[in-house]
This record gives C-alpha cells, sequence and structure tokens, in this order.
C-alpha cells in the first residue's frame, strides 16, 4: 500500500506521516517511510535517536553517488548524463530503522514541471518512480506541498492521497488547489485529515467546507506535540490522543483503499 500526504506548509503533514508510520509499524507492517521535504524533519517526529539520525544523509546531496550513477556532476547542465541511473540498490543502502520503521530522506531537488534537467533531478526522479513502483508493503511519503513528485506514470500506484488542512479557509484552498492538481493526472483517490483541530465548531467547519474530499479524521490541536519536538520523542509517544486517532486512521485507509478495489472489480 503506498501513502502519499500532501498540504500547505506547517499543517502537519511531517506529524501525521510519523504517526501512521508508527502505527502500521506496531500492526507489524513493512514500512518504508520517504521524507521528500527540503528540509528533512521526519526523522525527528519519529524519535529517532541522534546517533541514527546522524547516518541519514539526503539522496539529493549525495554528489558522489549521483555522479557515479549517472556520469555527472551534481549542478552541471549540458553534457550527457543517464536519465535513468541504476536506483533499486538506494533504498536499502541509505535508509535508517528504528522501531520498525525505515526512513530515506530525498532532500531538494526541483522535480516541477519540465524546466530543470540536471543529474540530480534524474536521479530523484527516477528514484520516485522506482519507490512507487517496488512491492513495498506499506509505503508512506512525507511530500512537501503538493503534487510535484507524482507524474501521470506514477498515479496507479499511490492508493491513497491524504491532504491535511488546518480549519482554515486559506488550507482549505490549498487543498482545493492540490484536488484540482491530482485529478489533472488523474488521481483521484484523496482523503481530508483536519489537523490542530480545537473543538467541535472546527471540525464541523472542516466537514462542511471540505473541497469535496471525504474526511478521513481530525487530529486535535494539542500542545504536547510541541512538547514533543522540544523533548526529542515520537509525537505517537507523547501524544494519545493523536496516536489513538492515528491507530483508526490508520486502520480506516485500508478499509477505504479495499472498499474502492471492490468496486472497481465489480464495475470492471
Ligand atoms: N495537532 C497538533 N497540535 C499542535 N501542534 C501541532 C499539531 N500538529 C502539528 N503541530 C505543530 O505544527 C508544526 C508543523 O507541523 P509539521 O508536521 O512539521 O507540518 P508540515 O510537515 O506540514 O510542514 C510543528 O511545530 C508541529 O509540532
Ligand atoms: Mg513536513
Amino acid at each position: 500500500m503506498k501513502i502519499a500526504i500532501s498540504g500547505k506548509g506547517g499543517v502537519g503533514k511531517t506529524t501525521l506521516a510519523a504517526l501512521l508510520a508508527q502505527a502500521y509499524a506496531d500492526a507489524g507492517r513493512t514500512v518504508l517511510a520517504v521524507d521528500a521535504d527540503p528540509s528533512p524533519c521526519l526523522a525527528g517526529a519519529l524519535g529517532f535517536p541522534g546517533e541514527l539520525r546522524q547516518q541519514l544523509h539526503p539522496i539529493a546531496e549525495m554528489d558522489d553517488l549521483i555522479y557515479e550513477r549517472t556520469g555527472a556532476k551534481p549542478g552541471t547542465t549540458g553534457g550527457f548524463f543517464t536519465l535513468n541511473p541504476r536506483v533499486d540498490d538506494i533504498p536499502e543502502r541509505f535508509s535508517v530503522s528504528h522501531r520498525d520503521v525505515r526512513l530515506l530522506e530525498m532532500g531538494s531537488v526541483d522535480l516541477g514541471g519540465s524546466g530543470c534537467i540536471c543529474p540530480e533531478s534524474a536521479m530523484l526522479k527516477t528514484l520516485f518512480t522506482h519507490l512507487l513502483f517496488r512491492k513495498d508493503d506499506l509505503l508512506i511519503l512525507d511530500m512537501y506541498a503538493g503534487v510535484e513528485h507524482l507524474g501521470r506514470a506514477t498515479v496507479d500506484f499511490v492508493d491513497a492521497m491524504l491532504v491535511v488542512v488546518e480549519p482554515t479557509r486559506r488550507s482549505l484552498g490549498t487543498a482545493a488547489q492540490i484536488k484540482s492538481l491530482a485529478n489533472d493526472i488523474g488521481l483521484h483517490r484523496l482523503w481530508l485529515v483536519g489537523n490542530k483541530v480545537r473543538n467541535e465548531e472546527e471540525a464541523a467547519f472542516l466537514r462542511a467546507e471540505t473541497p469535496g474530499i471525504p474526511v478521513l479524521g481530525t487530529l486535535p490541536a494539542d500542545l504536547a506535540v510541541q512538547e514533543a519536538d522540544r523533548l526529542g520523542i515520537a509525537v505517537y509517544d507523547h501524544v494519545p490522543a493523536l496516536k489513538r486517532e492515528a491507530v483508526r486512521m490508520a486502520n480506516s485507509i485500508e478499509e477505504n483503499i479495499t472498499t474502492l478495489r471492490e468496486e472497481q472489480i465489480n464495475t470492471n
């Protein structure tokens, strides 16, 4: 199962990615979590100890590896380099595992549009496609905004895209944009997750104003989330209310996907 998490900056994508990754890992699944944010912080949200975090390096910053695989130095344009470098060994070689969650950091690269044709983008695009094609038990992609990482060729492999929102019109506006971009590339399996919800009024606002995306669940606003960050421990361990809701959502995603698959089989 492959789950992509998107939404405006700061809404709680990384928090949700970490919660779901640990929920699935604790349920016995083999989880690969991919941090695709230019400034990675999923390791922190997962409570990875310092010595493991030191072993993690974003793939986009591995100049020697990119040179070895593409035949060109990162930062160079023009000249020749391979557009489909070997990447199949990268997830195992460069990821770090803690409490049954394997984590890979992608790092920053311009994947938007066709503008950038450079060795590092060739490498990351190929790696991204590879991750989506692989038969991982459970892949969680912490994306840094919208659907830039996904293309028409890969959407079929995304089982669910979660759009995280805060109970604000601005955040719902971004969700509407993400929905429209996702639909453009043929991705329709979207669910909304409300985060930092303070009361029933805000939860009702989200349900009423959703841009046509079914609401998967809502996570309460809780000061203990920031406290966990300060203490360097996982939200999953520190904030029981969020853990509970994440476990429920993790189950619900699987049920929703199974139902959708059955519907597709019946209509085909
Ligand atoms: N439910 C919540 N309650 C309180 N603070 C939260 C909650 N979820 C996230 N935060 C805080 O909001 C900030 C952004 O969260 P983060 O998960 O990093 O967002 P994103 O990955 O979307 O940029 C962090 O400081 C985090 O601790
Ligand atoms: Mg993030």
